[in-house]
């Protein structure tokens, strides 16, 4: 059985059971696409990607649009290889996107504390977009700290560690079709 259709993962010593299918993913993106479609109709969004972990949704939402958007990625690293995450949000790629009167689509894997995207809004902000908006696959209400919270969420869940579907556990599990939560 190829490791994506497992119902249990193990991540060093850690093991990780099912807790979005495929199937509910592909759904709930689509859900996304829809109410991007219709919230900017007509419009030429900057769809910026924050990598790594936003790959793989950021692929599949932007095929649900039917707009035309453009796509710029920006790296910011927060968590390093461990299970925490930290208030010490460091820009590693991107920050030299022209944003200036532009639609912002911030594309995000996890909200969990708040702080990357906190600080990615508050840097957009003081470059003069039109808009910023900011759309999450997973949403840790119980963690977030503060900032913006996301305009678009695909699914809230509780504070647990997952991995899958872009999300890793020290840059392993991102391969995984399914969203696996931390036992
Ligand atoms: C993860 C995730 C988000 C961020 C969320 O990134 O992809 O960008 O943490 O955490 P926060 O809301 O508490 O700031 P990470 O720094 O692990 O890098 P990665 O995307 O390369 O895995």
């Amino acid at each position: 059985m190829p490791p994506e259709t497992r119902a249990t993962v193990q991540i060093g010593q850690y093991q990780f059971v099912t807790y979005i299918t495929e199937e509910q993913i592909r759904h709930r993106v689509a859900e996304l696409g829809a109410r991007l479609n219709h919230d900017y109709a007509g419009r030429t969004p900057l769809m910026l990607v924050i990598l790594n972990g936003a790959f793989m949704f950021a692929a599949d939402l932007i095929r649900e649009l039917t707009m035309a958007p453009e796509i710029e990625f920006v790296r910011i690293s927060t968590y390093g290889d461990s299970m925490t995450s930290s208030e010490n949000a460091q820009v590693l790629l991107g920050l030299e996107i022209e944003v200036d009167g532009r639609d912002v689509i911030i594309v995000e894997d996890i909200v969990d504390t708040g702080y990357t995207t906190q600080y990615l809004q508050e840097y957009l902000e003081q470059q003069g977009p039109a808009s910023v908006r900011l759309v999450t696959l997973l949403f840790k209400p119980d963690n977030f700290k503060g900032g913006t919270p996301p305009d678009y969420v695909g699914f809230d869940i509780p504070p647990a560690f997952v991995v899958g579907y872009g999300l890793d556990y020290a840059q392993r599990g991102r391969e995984l079709r399914c969203i696996y939560q931390q036992v």
